[in-house]
Order: structure tokens, then C-alpha cells, then sequence
């Protein structure tokens, strides 16, 4: 059925669809997306970020295109293309100075039309920009789209990490396949003793542990910041990482 929708949507020509998510805000998950675009087209590969965030998309700010809009031509949608990473986002579409109103039902059928519209293109990998929670995009995901992989970013926190928790468990009833799990900004938190139990019982894996970068917080722009040594190893782990994964799945 998720296929079948695949086959006849804008995504049919991508070969893998990876998940961004966590139970948490704020965690870092649109940060990562940026992250893995960048990573993973340094290493040679089509990417494109699908921002589902409409209560919050950020995604542009993170790679320098927030006030680009892509193209609508003959009711088809053409994403922002940036140092060959394509973007779709509803950031342009919506001034900061306005309040986004959007009910359940209309943030799903909006989740079906931009994946039946947009235009992607041959793609290896496009990655979802999921909101916090599990809400109706989220759900409308998991319903609608079939998922190569699933990335669970929190921070080691015990707050963040209970949600994620519960995120992670409805992945599972779903059978959605949950490549790892990484640890973001770890120096902040200290580690509890369920985040070593959570890993253990369900033999998750710990992707990847990113420290809390400065530069970060300094500059909003990633693409100013891959030649950043901490980063520029922090990215070249993530893609090894995801991509063995990827592979090994799939
Ligand atoms: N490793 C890091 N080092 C420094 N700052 C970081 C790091 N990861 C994320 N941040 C910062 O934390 C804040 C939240 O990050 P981000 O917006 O990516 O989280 P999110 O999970 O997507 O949030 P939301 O739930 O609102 O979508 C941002 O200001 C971002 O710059
Ligand atoms: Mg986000």
C-alpha cells in the first residue's frame, strides 16, 4: 500500500526514505538533517530534506535558503536546490510575523499532497524533518510513506529520553526499521542508568554521540561550518555510520 502511494507520488524516483525524529523537542533533529544533507552529499549522494515540521520549519535557516521558494509550475512543486541538496519547506510561504493555524486533518492532507507533488527527482536518499512528538504528521508518515530508516535523535536527558522511549515503541508496533539512535549534545547531560538499559533491551544502537559544538551557536548557517575540523569529522562519522546501516538493511 506505502508503496504503491510511493510509486505514483513525487517520490518515486528516491531510492532510500530516512526519518529524523524524536519524542522530544528541540533535541537537535532538524540540525541533524542538516548534518546527514551535507554528510551525505560530500560523500557523492543525491540528497533532499522534506521539512514536515509546518508548526516550526527551520530547516532552510540551517542551510541558508529560508527565503527561497520553490517553484510551483502546472500544480507540481520544484524544491530549493543548495550546494545540490534539495529542500522543501513551508518556512518561505509564511511570515515569521504570522501564527501558523493548521488542524490535524489539514496538516494531513498536507503531508499527502506535498509528497504527491513535489517533484523530487532521482534521489538516494531523502530525509523527513519530523516534528516533535507523535502527533498527526507523524502519523500521516507512518501511514502514508514507506520508511527506509529511522534516526532517533535526544539528548541523554531523562525527560527527553522518556519521550523518545515512546516514540521509539510505536516505531517498533509499526515495524519501522530504527537504524540507531544518537546521543546530541552529550556534554550537557549527564548519562542515567536507563539509557544504558534502554539500549540493552532493545539492542539499539548508539550511532553517533555529538557533543555540544560552539560553533553551532555561533553561526546558524551549517554549510559556513563543514570545514570546522570537530565538525567536518563529526559528518564524516555520521554518513559512515548511516550509510553502513543503510546498506546493511537494505
Ligand atoms: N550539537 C549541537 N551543538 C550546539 N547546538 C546545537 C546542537 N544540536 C542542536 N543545537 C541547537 O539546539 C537548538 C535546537 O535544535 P533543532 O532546532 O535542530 O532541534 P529540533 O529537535 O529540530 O527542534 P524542534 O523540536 O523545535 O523541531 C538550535 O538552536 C540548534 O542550533
Ligand atoms: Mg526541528
Amino acid at each position: 500500500m506505502k508503496e504503491l502511494f510511493k510509486k505514483h507520488s513525487g517520490l518515486k524516483e528516491v531510492r532510500f526514505i530516512l526519518a529524523v525524529g524524536s519524542g522530544k523537542g528541540g533535541v537537535g533533529k532538524s540540525t541533524l538533517c542538516a548534518m546527514l544533507s551535507l554528510a551525505l552529499r560530500e560523500t557523492g549522494y543525491y540528497v533532499g530534506i522534506f521539512d514536515l515540521d509546518f508548526y516550526g520549519p527551520n530547516v532552510g535557516i540551517l542551510l541558508g535558503v529560508e527565503k527561497e521558494r520553490p517553484l510551483i509550475e502546472f500544480g507540481k512543486i520544484k524544491p530549493v536546490i543548495t550546494e545540490g541538496i534539495k529542500i522543501l519547506s513551508l518556512a518561505p510561504f509564511v511570515s515569521e510575523k504570522e501564527g501558523i493555524f493548521m488542524r490535524g486533518p489539514m496538516a494531513q492532507s498536507l503531508v499527502r499532497e506535498l509528497a504527491e507533488k513535489t517533484e523530487w527527482g532521482p534521489l538516494d536518499f531523502l530525509i523527513l524533518d519530523l516534528p516533535p512528538g507523535t502527533g498527526d504528521i507523524f502519523l500521516t508518515v507512518l501511514d502514508l510513506i514507506p520508511l527506509d530508516g529511522f534516526i532517533l535523535v535526544t539528548t541523554a536527558h531523562k525527560l527527553a529520553l522518556s519521550d523518545t522511549k515512546r516514540t521509539y515503541n510505536l516505531l517498533k508496533e509499526n515495524k519501522v526499521p530504527v537504524l540507531g539512535i544518537i546521543k546530541n549534545m552529550k556534554n550537557l547531560w549527564k548519562e542515567g542508568e536507563e539509557w544504558e538499559a534502554f539500549l540493552n533491551e532493545e539492542k539499539l544502537n548508539c550511532l553517533l554521540e555529538i557533543p555540544f559544538l560552539k560553533s553551532f551557536s555561533e553561526k546558524e548557517n551549517l554549510k559556513n561550518l563543514t570545514e570546522v575540523l570537530e565538525v567536518k569529522e563529526i559528518l564524516k562519522t555520521l554518513s559512515n555510520k548511516i550509510l553502513e546501516k543503510v546498506f546493511r538493511i537494505h
